[in-house]
């Protein structure tokens, strides 16, 4: 029997859960489009904004670090300074009419950014008139430093926060879905206070900002300033501040998000209790056909373990778990050596903090009474060689 994919977000049913988050996959109605052709169920636009200077982008903006294995779906980083859409918010009015106008079922976010809680209004009443589904709140574009109610800089003060979901609440007529930074910011404090102020959900997590430099000039690379720093070595941050906040806020509505590329990627976030998630960086190194890719992974995985729908798995690993009190302490595990596997390197000997391996004739030693059980042997031999087993 076929998984059912289908999910409901602050009272929209979607027939999955991906959205692909504003980004360059976004940049206009086209480009949705595209989305929503790969199989997305949703879509973010690129931030609307009536800043300028957050509208003019630099050339060039995108870097790689490691793109090899970006292409082959292994850990790399994504360094990019695209600021917010090109676009006037006028001309957003168009595009989102063009999308509803072509796929009315298929959810559609406007992303917006204001400059003081009169533009917050405004676009938030522009967005809305104009069909969007649901409004994102650029409360963490890591590139913003001045403007103090946008971006990642509004984060800092909590009152500002606040005072923006208000408005657009007050505002708009559609759910508004609120945008954390784990930039500098606590995610669960700002997951708090826009719950208080009556947010319909939130996005767990932006990315966050980075410096890459040129040793040769000593200049940062691109256009010689900080930059958004983001990719699949994000995904254990942005799951973490996404378990801390269902944990706390279990009725607030999570839409998990932070490195996910894959179908178990984003299973991960929704055992944490994410009731959908968002794609950006996948789709840009791997092309809009990714979504197809990561929907088929993420069914086959609940085929493979007997999940039927979404709801079968959601938040099912938050009791698992476990506070630092309720920790066990022993030792109970034994490093065991596989000598088929061992190659007799001396690593596991080498790195042991605890003098507990010696490598005699080409073979690792483990005296027990020394071993602590860190696991550190087994984590980086190089062949898989050390086991952790259970002691009795
Ligand atoms: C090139 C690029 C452009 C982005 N533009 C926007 C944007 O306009 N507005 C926004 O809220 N987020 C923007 N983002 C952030 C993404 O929406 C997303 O939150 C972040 O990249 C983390 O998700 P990911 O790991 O799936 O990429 C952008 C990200 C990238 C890489």
């Amino acid at each position: 029997m076929k998984v059912d994919l289908s999910v409901e977000i602050a009272g929209i049913v979607l027939e999955n859960p991906l959205i692909v988050a504003s980004g360059t996959p976004t940049r206009t109605a086209e480009h949705i489009i595209k989305c929503y052709e790969a199989g997305a169920a949703g879509a973010v636009t690129k931030t609307i904004t009536y800043a300028e200077i957050h509208r003019a982008q630099p050339k060039p903006r995108m870097h790689v670090i490691y793109p090899l294995n970006a292409i082959k779906g292994e850990y790399f980083s994504f360094y990019s300074i695209e600021l917010m859409s090109e676009l006037e918010p006028e001309k957003w009015v168009n595009e989102i009419r063009k999308v509803k106008e072509k796929y009315p079922d298929r959810l559609l976010v406007a992303s917006i950014a204001g400059r003081s809680l009169e533009e917050w209004e405004k676009l938030a009443q522009i967005v809305d008139e104009a069909g969007a589904d649901a409004i994102e709140l650029n409360l963490s574009c890591p590139h913003v430093e001045k403007e103090e109610f946008m971006g990642k800089a509004a984060a800092k003060k909590t009152d500002i926060i606040y005072n923006i979901v208000k408005t657009v609440k007050k505002t708009a007529n559609i759910p508004v879905i609120g945008k954390l930074t784990p930039q500098g910011a606590n995610p669960l404090e700002l997951a708090k206070i826009m719950y208080s102020a009556g947010v319909d959900a939130v996005v767990s997590t932006a990315r966050f900002q980075g410096l890459v430099l040129d040793l040769n000039s000593l200049e940062p690379i691109l256009w010689k300033g900080f930059g958004g720093y983001g990719g699949p070595w994000q995904l254990p941050i942005s799951l973490a501040w996404t378990a801390h906040i269902a944990l706390e806020l279990p009725d607030l509505t999570i839409i998990g998000s932070g490195g996910i590329h894959s179908g178990k990627d984003a299973a991960a976030f929704i055992a944490v209790g994410a009731a959908a998630f968002q794609v950006c960086t996948a789709v840009i190194v791997k092309s809009y056909s990714v979504v197809k890719q990561i929907l088929e992974e993420l069914a086959d995985w609940m085929t493979e373990k007997g999940y039927m729908k979404i709801e079968d798995f959601k938040g099912k690993a938050l009791p698992k778990i476990k506070s630092l009190e309720e920790l066990n302490r022993k030792k109970i595990y034994r490093i065991e050596v596989d000598e088929n596997e061992c190659t007799g390197c001396g690593i596991c000997a080498e790195r042991c903090f605890y003098g507990a391996i010696i490598v005699k004739k080409g073979k690792p030693e483990i005296n027990y009474n020394l071993c602590d059980n860190c696991g550190l042997c087994v984590a980086i031999c190089p062949n898989r060689a050390l086991k952790i087993k259970k002691a009795h």
